[in-house]
């Protein structure tokens, strides 16, 4: 099968294996055309698309927008803060304004868990969830997954530890089902306070010793601590939460192997990982960021190969 099994990219979770399988195929094609010297390609001339950015974005907005340009689709661009939300607009009024003006896909980032699912199912458009609050940031995990099956040629089999804030992290939900799709095996990692308590219901595993996790992992995968969505103190302070889960070199050099190191970015510098470590050759931080980039492309072209004209 070469089509994908949904008409939106709302979540991992609705995907099946095939889907992320043709995803990837799609990707590894655009991945040599953005390397090319011209690096784009006629395929969604007729197609506009809005990216709606109700929080605050730099890599997937940016992303978004130039997979959709390298597809030469028309691209409109709408922040919340200088827009009429402000003025009291609802969800779906701002997106049915915006459709009026003859749009074919949204882009959306909001605050709010389910804001793609809710939209998907009151407007005439496909959707593209870009990170719907705590809940799931699809596209990330994707790139994530493909970057995995760049550097280590496959996903299936590998052990992958997610380390950090993975209470309010939509990339670790959205990471955890797309790497046991492909099957991974998962681990989480990070103060008991970070982890969500029914998390072995989807077939993780925890451990809140760091050292552990890194001499049992392949992959490291290392999240920022998400202060704009904690409201109460879940580590006594950020010097302890370095000191007990700070990726830096010299843990690295004491496991006597090799680990990717990866992060979905922004990065908090010398708090969660160290600039020697992040900068290393064992991080593949901008390859993620590289990959971004052809595997939205694949994922635009996909649902776009669905419009009826
Ligand atoms: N990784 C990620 O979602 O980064 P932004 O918040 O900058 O888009």
């Amino acid at each position: 099968m070469s089509e994908l099994s949904v008409e939106h990219l709302l979540g991992i979770k609705y995907l099946k294996p095939n889907d992320i399988d043709v995803i990837f195929k799609t990707a590894d094609h655009f991945k040599e055309v953005i390397n090319r010297p011209i690096k784009k390609v006629p395929s969604l001339r007729d197609i506009t698309i809005a990216n709606l950015f109700f929080e605050n974005s730099t890599r997937t907005k940016l992303s978004f927008e130039l997979a959709e340009k390298r597809l030469s689709a028309d691209v409109i661009n709408f922040s919340a803060g200088q827009s009429s939300v402000k003025k009291g607009e609802t969800l779906i009024d701002t997106v049915n304004n915006i459709l009026a003006m003859k749009v074919d896909i949204v882009v959306m980032r909001h605050g709010n868990v389910g804001a793609g699912v809710f939209l998907s199912k009151h407007v005439d458009a496909k959707i593209i969830n870009a990170g719907d609050g705590t809940h799931e940031h699809p596209t990330q995990a994707l790139l994530d997954s493909y970057s995995i099956r760049e550097k280590l040629g496959t996903v299936k089999g590998k052990k992958i530890v997610i380390i950090g804030d993975i209470l309010h992290s939509r990339v670790a939900l959205s990471n955890i089902f797309a790497l046991q799709l492909q099957g991974a095996q998962v681990k989480v990692c990070g103060p008991t306070t970070l982890i969500p308590k029914h998390i072995a219901s989807l077939g993780v595993t925890v451990e809140t010793n760091l050292k552990k996790a890194l001499e049992w992992c392949d992959v490291a995968n290392v999240l920022r601590v998400q202060h704009e969505r904690m409201d109460i103190k879940y580590f006594p302070s950020t010097r302890e939460y370095t000191q007990l889960y700070g990726i830096n070199q010299e843990i690295l050099d004491n496991l006597g192997k090799k680990l990717v190191i990866m992060h979905p970015g922004p990065i908090n510098r010398g708090v969660e990982i160290t600039s020697d470590v992040a900068d290393s050759n064992d991080s593949i931080i901008l390859n993620q960021v590289e990959n971004g980039v052809a595997v939205r492309m694949a994922v635009i072209y996909l649902l776009a190969q669905q419009i009826k004209r």
